[in-house]
């Protein structure tokens, strides 16, 4: 099974795209073999806008459908329900297991507890996914607490392994720069990163993605290539021996 990072929002369009396809761009400058991909999505008018794309393009490969693509924007329970179709668990996991890369980022749709049918949310899809990381982004902006705090409270023991990503909104409010460290001094989080309001590939997105992908990386797999210390021992070091035996 590769190694999943799950990317959650408090809400929708509180940048979970944009964040997780910088990730995406940065693990890959990081390690091979990097894909990322979102299973549902609703409000999709233009497959080459999708979130879909964004995300396959931001992992320099082909473009993967979701299981479930939706035009009409609204919760995915409501449009899979209009569609005469039921999103169900198990094929979704199956759908995340067989995309070809590891890790995988996966973008989930709308907020956490945004209902994918009658039985179940996106909380419930995030633990049946069993992920090494999960990135929860929000907006830097007031409510911002609460909002990070409900969401970590569901997540209940996978809150450790969630980091919290505030991203920079449109219209800055009074506590906007500030939510970061009340996250953290508040204690309920250890770690906060801020993404600033900034074009996708600039250098200011590229350094929080760094951040971000520093977070993330002691949760996957070591990979060779992105590993220095083990390339140097194997460059400078030969492997042990065994001492001859005597006699
Ligand atoms: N930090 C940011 N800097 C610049 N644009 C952003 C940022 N966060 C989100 N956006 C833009 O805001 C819109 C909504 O963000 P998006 O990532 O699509 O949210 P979500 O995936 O949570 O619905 C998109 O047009 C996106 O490019
Ligand atoms: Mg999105």
């Amino acid at each position: 099974m590769q190694a999943r990072i799950v990317v959650v929002g408090t809400g929708t369009g509180v940048g979970k795209t944009h964040i997780a396809a910088a990730l995406t761009r940065e693990l890959g400058r990081r390690r091979p073999g990097v894909a990322a991909g979102k299973p549902i999505e609703s409000g999709v008018t233009n497959v080459d806008d999708s979130d879909a794309a964004i995300l396959c393009r931001a992992a320099g490969r082909a473009f993967v459908a979701p299981l479930h693509s939706f035009a009409k924007p609204v919760s995915p329970h409501r449009a899979a329900r209009k569609q005469g179709t039921l999103i169900e668990l198990e094929p979704l996991v199956k759908w995340v297991d067989g995309l070809d890369g590891d890790p995988v980022v996966i973008e989930t749709a709308g907020g956490l507890f945004s209902p994918l049918s009658y039985d179940c949310t996106n909380l419930e899809l995030v633990l049946a996914l069993a992920p090494a990381a999960i990135v929860l982004v929000g907006g830097d902006r007031l409510g911002a607490l609460h909002d990070v705090r409900g969401c970590l409270r569901g997540l209940g023991a996978l809150a450790s392994r969630t980091v919290v990503v505030l991203s920079a909104p449109v219209e800055v409010d009074a506590s906007s720069g500030t939510n970061c460290s009340e996250l953290i001094g508040l204690g309920w989080t250890d770690l906060a990163v801020a993404f600033p309001r900034s074009a996708a590939t600039s250098s200011e997105t590229t350094l929080a993605a760094r951040f971000l992908a520093d977070a993330i990386e002691p949760r996957l797999p070591r990979s060779p290539e992105s590993d220095p210390l083990r390339a140097d021992r194997h460059d400078t070091q030969p492997p042990p021996t065994l001492p001859a035996p005597h006699g």
